[in-house]
């Protein structure tokens, strides 16, 4: 049996028309023209007024905290599941990421959890919309306008989601994408920020640029910065995905209704499920097992992969990995965060990339109900965590 890959995208020959323009022509007074008209156009499917490409939604949440001044002595506070990439700039600033916890439902950033995190010392918050889902926007908004924070929307999985009829991604001071060659919308490695503050723009594009005003002929630099640039290639690449956006995230929304078709109704697995007002287009299907099961999830995604097929574990808690946990904040976050600890060790995101049909959703499906019944018999003994 072919070995069923865990994500990646659909690339067609608009994408390679696009491309191979871009690397023919994208040169000399036409360098920025597949920046500008991805920019253009992205900003627009979102309904924000900018969007600035980048070679990473890590690098854009690096601008982001850096353009709205966070620096040393603040904190910032970020769901203690999610790619470390939403906590990792926040060190690169000098502040220090405060790990709350997350909501049972939705698995991103509880609003209680936030607003219990929150000290004299909160800057701001970084929301995740975590494998496509969407967490309470107005409750975490209204918080931290209440509290004097700045909300930064981490929106790198959630291309097409939508909350209250609005488009994730949208929300915030700042937002961030991911064009990670495993993302709905590619350009192999890429990132995209966006915004509705002009200045925050302003001072994004200069810091992304070694310090230098945009259009700057002379080389001259004010400030020591970065160089945090995506190139035309990329750009077109991702122009033709955005073009071709509905027909994506159509088949993302396919994938888990079949994967819902196969798996609901089985006791003890539970699927991404939408909170009210939201519409989520999952990025990642994912299920998180009951613990009578028996099974971890490096187990069940060892099983899995000696079948041919592919998984990734659900987020380890930030409080709980090497990178994080010796310090103080995720000591506190340990003891603090329930959900994300009961969650975490039982979750695994399913095959979802664009290439995946029906039969081989049906595939996955029977064996991981084969391993879960051998799993059931066996909470007795074999193949026990
Ligand atoms: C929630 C989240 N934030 C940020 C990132 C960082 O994206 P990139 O790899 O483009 O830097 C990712 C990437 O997977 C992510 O899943």
């Amino acid at each position: 049996m072919e070995r069923i890959s865990v994500a990646g995208p659909s690339i067609t020959q608009k994408e390679i028309d696009y491309v191979t323009d871009a690397v023919t022509n994208a040169w000399y007074a036409g360098a920025n023209i597949y920046h500008d008209r991805f920019e253009k156009a992205f900003a627009e499917y979102l309904g924000v007024r900018y969007a600035m490409t980048l070679p990473s939604c890590t690098s854009a949440i690096h601008l982001a905290l850096l353009a709205l001044g966070v620096g040393p002595g603040d904190e910032v506070i970020v769901p203690d599941a999610t790619w470390i990439a939403s906590a990792a700039p926040i060190t690169y600033v000098g502040a220090t990421p405060v790990f709350a916890d997350i909501d049972e439902r939705t698995w991103c950033l509880s609003a209680k959890s936030f607003e219990a995190c929150i000290t004299p010392k909160t800057r701001a918050v970084i929301a995740v919309d975590l494998y496509g889902n969407v967490p309470d926007l107005d409750a975490i908004e209204e918080i931290a306008r209440r509290r004097g924070i700045v909300v930064v929307e981490d929106a790198a999985e959630a291309i097409g989601s939508e909350y209250r009829g609005r488009k994730t991604g949208s929300f915030g001071a700042a937002s961030v994408f991911s064009f990670h060659g495993s993302k709905t919308l590619t350009t192999g490695e890429g990132g995209m920020l966006v915004t509705n503050d002009e200045k925050l723009l302003a001072r994004a594009q200069f810091l992304r640029d070694h310090g230098r005003t945009p259009g700057d002929k002379m080389f001259f630099n004010h400030e020591v910065a970065y160089k945090y640039k995506m190139s035309s290639m990329q750009a077109a690449l991702g122009l033709a995905q955005l073009e071709r956006i509905e027909e994506l995230l159509e088949h993302k929304r396919r994938i888990f209704k079949w994967y819902e078709e196969e798996l609901t109704g089985i006791e003890g697995i539970t699927l991404n499920s939408a909170a009210p007002n939201t519409s989520p287009v999952y990025w990642m299907v994912t299920i998180v097992l009951d613990p009578k099961f028996a099974l971890s999830k490096e187990r069940l995604m060892e099983l899995m992969s000696e079948r041919n097929i592919d998984c990734r574990p659900f987020f380890h808690p930030l409080s709980s990995i090497p990178a994080y946990r010796e310090t103080e904040q995720a000591a506190a976050a340990r003891a603090r965060n329930v959900v994300s600890y009961r969650i975490a060790p039982y979750g695994l995101n399913l095959p979802s990339a664009l290439n995946m049909t029906e039969e081989k959703i049906r595939t996955v499906c029977e064996t991981l109900r084969t391993i879960l019944g051998r799993g059931v018999t066996a909470a007795s003994g074999a193949d026990r965590p």
